[in-house]
């Protein structure tokens, strides 16, 4: 394959938390990344996107305290702020004598999977260069606080922050589920309700040997049970947290002007 080394960035990335807090990317560097997020694919070439690089340091603050105080963040060097950005396109449509409704649901789909892959390609292109990364998505749950720290306008909406940084030690890949789970030919496939819990097991399994930790066998079963496939998840995303972020959103999305009454 010609691209190997592209290849291997990609298989062998994982999320960077340790960055080297002394090491600045330099500014061609980043230049760089911004581009390859530029370069993304998307919807009818619309690229309801930007990228907000954050340097200063009242505006890191406030969005840090809004991001459960994830205290890796603040060794990364660069901040990229990455939204779901609507009101370039339909300013522009405006000022070309266009007036045309491109809300609802479907630009928002779109804009979602635009921003995503403009996202990724930041992150590829950021190992690419020796760099490590991290995505931090609290910022949706704060959309409000985070449209008036950043003073986003309508039909704006901040998805994530891209944390990039020199990494001062790389852990182990990730586990994921495995290609035959993820993998269908043809038509979907459904898990059978035996193997869903078998893979789990292998990803887990090897999840846990990446922070070296090996457990024996009885001692890895009572792992599991204590933190079974939906208990882990939803301890964090407790019912109430997840009804009251979504009414906050869905809120949101209407006062912003993506979605309708
Ligand atoms: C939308 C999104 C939000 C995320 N938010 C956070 C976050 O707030 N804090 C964090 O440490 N990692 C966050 N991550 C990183 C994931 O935890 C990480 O991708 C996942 O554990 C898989 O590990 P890997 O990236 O090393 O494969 C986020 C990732 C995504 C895609």
């Amino acid at each position: 394959m010609k691209n190997s080394n592209l290849l291997n960035v990609i298989l062998t990335r994982t999320s960077i938390r340790d960055f080297d807090k002394n090491r600045k990317v330099p500014e061609e560097i980043l230049k760089q990344i911004l581009l390859a997020g530029i370069r993304a694919p998307s919807a009818g070439n619309i690229q309801p996107r930007t990228f907000i690089v954050v340097k200063d340091d009242t505006v890191k603050e406030l969005l840090y305290e809004l991001c459960e105080n994830q205290t890796f963040m603040k060794d990364a060097s660069v901040w990229i702020v990455v939204c779901l950005d609507l009101h370039r396109h339909l300013k522009a449509a405006k000022l070309t004598g266009v007036e045309y409704d491109f809300t609802g649901i479907l630009p928002y789909t779109f804009g979602v999977l635009d921003a995503a892959l403009a996202l990724e390609n930041m992150v590829i292109a950021a190992d690419a260069f020796g760099l490590g990364s991290v995505i931090i998505g609290s910022v949706i749950e704060h959309p409000q606080r985070v449209k008036e720290i950043l003073k986003l306008p309508e039909n704006c909406l901040a998805l994530s922050i891209l944390c990039v940084g020199y990494p001062l030690k790389k852990p182990a890949i990730r586990g994921k589920w495995g290609y035959d789970v993820i993998v269908c030919e043809d038509r979907y496939r459904d898990i059978e309700a035996k193997d869903v819990l078998d893979y789990w097991r292998e990803f887990m399994f090897n999840d846990l040997k990446r922070s070296g930790k090996e457990l024996a066998r009885e001692e890895f079963e009572r792992f599991l049970t204590e933190r079974s496939y939906g208990r882990s998840y939803s301890r964090h995303y407790t019912e109430a947290f997840v009804k009251s972020t979504n009414e906050k959103l869905m809120e949101f999305l209407k006062a912003q002007g993506f979605l309708k009454e």
